[in-house]
């Protein structure tokens, strides 16, 4: 079997490595064993995904000679939610967990969030494993140790940074994830080409058709490729202080607007607000003459031909919606991203050139807007 790639998270003292390429979930448990703190842990997992792999994760850990158990929890996002939370707390203590238990988190972006939030609270934190099985939880949630749940007052606004000590991302259970999972996992692959390397965007327009076929090959390299974009970042900026970490939110001011709009709900994807919303922040950029109109028709074209959603009037396949430019500009304003109630952006020079801005004319902002909503 061929080796996985390894791309390493330098922080200092939390130093882990992401392991990504086919058939890992079968050699998770001689991967990790050596990480463990003792030869115990306990899998999290949710209900749509413990039934497709959560029995051949435990046996790998099995016959690693580690005690392996699986709590799941409901698929969705409203397992990050306070009472989710509670439940699995208790679950995991029902189950025995002690401080040399590790925690396996297998599952997308919610059992991450959820488990890692777990982990760094329960007996005062316990060490957590990453086994991503969606693209975008590959690619993103799964690297740079944010963790958190939902409250009413809107998204992870209670969360931890903790950091796993190892992440497998095998390759080959992205083979069972719906193909509108994986479009929305695969605009946060372009998003790194996007931000700071033009020759990773060239390589995304030659090969998304082979990366959403399922070639092991090209998926790991996309993989690999967006880990190392995001651990850079990460290990420069790990806790968003300075705007370097602020440039992964590329599209994504305008996304969360979306997002907002169509109550982060099933008519709109994360990854698919986030596709549109980098689509809108090339147009900005265009419109300021950032950035050349060509560049910016260039990149909502390759979006385009994936299968992203681009156009308002689509999403959710509801015709009826009406779009409202000065609701979205409100919606970005309640961003947590937003410093002190002023909006800010990440616009971009050209493809791979992109950079944070807090003045960005209004007029001009409505006016794309509302030439989005009309489109
Ligand atoms: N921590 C971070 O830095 C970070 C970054 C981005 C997103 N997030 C969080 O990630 C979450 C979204 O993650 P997601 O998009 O992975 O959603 P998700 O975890 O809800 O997974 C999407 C759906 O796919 C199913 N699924 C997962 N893997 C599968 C597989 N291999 N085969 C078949 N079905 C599978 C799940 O059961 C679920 O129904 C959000 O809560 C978001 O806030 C966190
Ligand atoms: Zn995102």
């Amino acid at each position: 079997m061929s080796e996985p790639r390894i791309v390493g998270v330098n922080l200092a003292g939390r130093s882990y490595d992401i392991a990504i390429g086919p058939g890992l979930i079968d050699r998770a448990g001689a991967l990790a064993k050596k990480l463990l703190a003792g030869p115990r842990v306990v899998i999290v997992s949710d209900e749509t995904v413990a039934p497709l792999y959560g029995a051949r994760l435990a046996a790998s850990f099995t016959n690693a000679g580690i005690d392996a158990a699986v709590v799941t929890v409901p698929a969705g996002e409203s397992s990050k939610e306070f009472a989710g939370f509670g439940r699995l707390l208790s679950d995991l203590l029902d189950r025995g967990v002690d401080r040399k238990t590790t925690l396996v988190a297998l599952g997308g972006g919610v059992v991450g969030d959820l488990t890692g939030f777990a982990a760094s609270v329960l007996l005062r934190g316990v060490d957590f494993i990453q086994v991503p099985t969606t693209l975008l939880a590959q690619v993103d949630s799964s690297v740079g140790g944010k963790t958190g749940i939902n409250t009413r007052h809107g998204k992870n606004m209670v969360g931890t940074f903790y950091q796993p000590r190892l992440v497998l991302a095998d390759t080959e259970v992205l083979d069972t994830l719906p193909r509108r999972e994986l479009l929305a996992g695969y605009a946060e692959v372009v998003k790194y080409g996007l931000i700071d390397d033009p020759a990773f965007f060239d390589w995304c327009e030659a090969n998304a058709a082979a990366v959403l076929e399922g070639d092991a090959a090209k998926r790991t390299y996309a993989i690999e490729q967006s880990c190392l974009a995001k651990a850079r970042i990460v290990a420069a900026d790990e806790r968003e202080t300075a705007d370097l970490r602020a440039l992964l939110n590329l599209g994504h001011t305008f996304g969360h607007a979306l997002e907002a709009e169509t109550g982060f709900g099933p008519d709109l994807l994360h990854g698919e607000a986030v596709g549109a919303g980098m689509a809108m922040a090339f147009d900005l950029s265009a419109r300021i003459g950032l950035c050349s109109e060509s560049e910016a028709a260039r990149v909502n074209r390759h979006l385009a031909s994936v299968g992203l959603p681009l156009r308002l009037r689509g999403i959710g396949g509801n015709n009826s919606r009406t779009w409202d430019s000065a609701r979205l500009i409100g919606h970005m304003r309640g961003d947590k991203k937003a410093a002190a109630g002023r909006l800010t952006f990440v616009l971009v020079k050209g493809i791979g050139q992109a950079f944070v801005t807090r003045d960005v004319d209004e007029a001009l902002l409505r006016g794309m807007l509302d030439a989005a909503i009309a489109a």
